[in-house]
């Protein structure tokens, strides 16, 4: 369904209200306001190359050569510091504290959603809140990680082994598949924002939901699914801006 922007905010600002178990998948693009590129936008990490994704997040790369993946990491935690949850992310966190959201999957390992105050989040590509090591499974904290990242060009453990953020890669397994599925299951209202849907399983959820799926995303998004799809087409912030001032009048 495609119309005019504003009626579609005030159209979405009705659905919150009369919904009672809004779930959110989202993806790189509620990001790209906080300044982090998104993957496959027009400026994302595969048109520009920036950090190659095919090296810097496929595992068997990793194994055999793990710089590239460190030299992102470095970057990424320079500049983790400075990030700060956009609009749509606090608003995310706003639904909740309301009692409307019941939680959100993200394909993001930016911890912005937590940064925002939304409290249930399921990382299913996990974050950089917890390393480990690849051998003996040490864990390393956050602040311990970032020392041993700009001191060392591939950290170690005190065993030799190679410490990895606990990040999912391509090749590893997703993280709270359960607790995903059964979010979408359950969910009255799915928002779908900011992603392209073409990674999997994440990109199963809006066909699992039997609730109204919305999506908001600057390009066209394919989701395979019988429920009818409310389709926004636009900047992810602009849109709930809108959305947000319609529920307060
Ligand atoms: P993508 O980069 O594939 O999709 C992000 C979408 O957001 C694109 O369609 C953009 O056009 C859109 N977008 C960007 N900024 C926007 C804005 N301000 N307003 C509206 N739309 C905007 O990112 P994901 O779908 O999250 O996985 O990518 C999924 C996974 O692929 C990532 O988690 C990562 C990647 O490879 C791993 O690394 C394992």
């Amino acid at each position: 369904m495609r119309t005019q922007p504003d009626f579609l905010a005030r159209h979405v600002g009705k659905l919150i209200s009369s919904s009672q178990r809004i779930a959110a998948l989202t993806g790189a693009g509620i990001s790209t306001k906080a300044g982090i590129p998104d993957f496959r936008g027009p400026r994302g990490l595969y048109v520009t190359r920036q950090y190659d994704p095919d090296k810097v997040f496929d595992i068997d790369y990793f194994l055999s050569d793990p710089r590239p993946f460190f030299q992102f990491a470095r970057d990424f935690i320079g500049l983790e510091e400075t990030l700060t949850p956009t609009h749509t992310h606090r608003f995310l966190a706003k639904l909740e504290a309301m009692g409307k959201l019941e939680g959100i999957v993200t394909q993001n390992i930016d911890s912005l959603h937590h940064k925002a105050g939304s409290k249930q989040v399921y990382e299913m590509h996990g974050s950089f809140w917890q390393s480990f090591c690849r051998d003996c499974r040490q864990e390393f904290s956050y602040p311990l990680m970032c020392k041993k990242l700009l001191a060392e060009e591939i950290p170690r453990c005190s065993c030799g082994g190679v410490i990895k953020p606990d990040v999912v890669f391509f090749g590893e397994n997703v993280k709270f598949l359960p607790e995903s599925y059964a979010l979408a299951e359950t969910a009255d209202l799915l928002f779908v924002i900011g992603t392209s849907c073409v990674v999997y399983p994440a990109a199963l959820l809006p066909t699992l939901t039997k609730g109204q799926v919305v999506v908001v995303n600057l390009d066209k998004v394919k989701i395979s699914t019988h429920n009818p799809i409310l389709e926004i087409q636009g900047d992810i912030d602009e849109f709930f801006e809108q959305v947000e001032a319609y529920m307060v009048c």
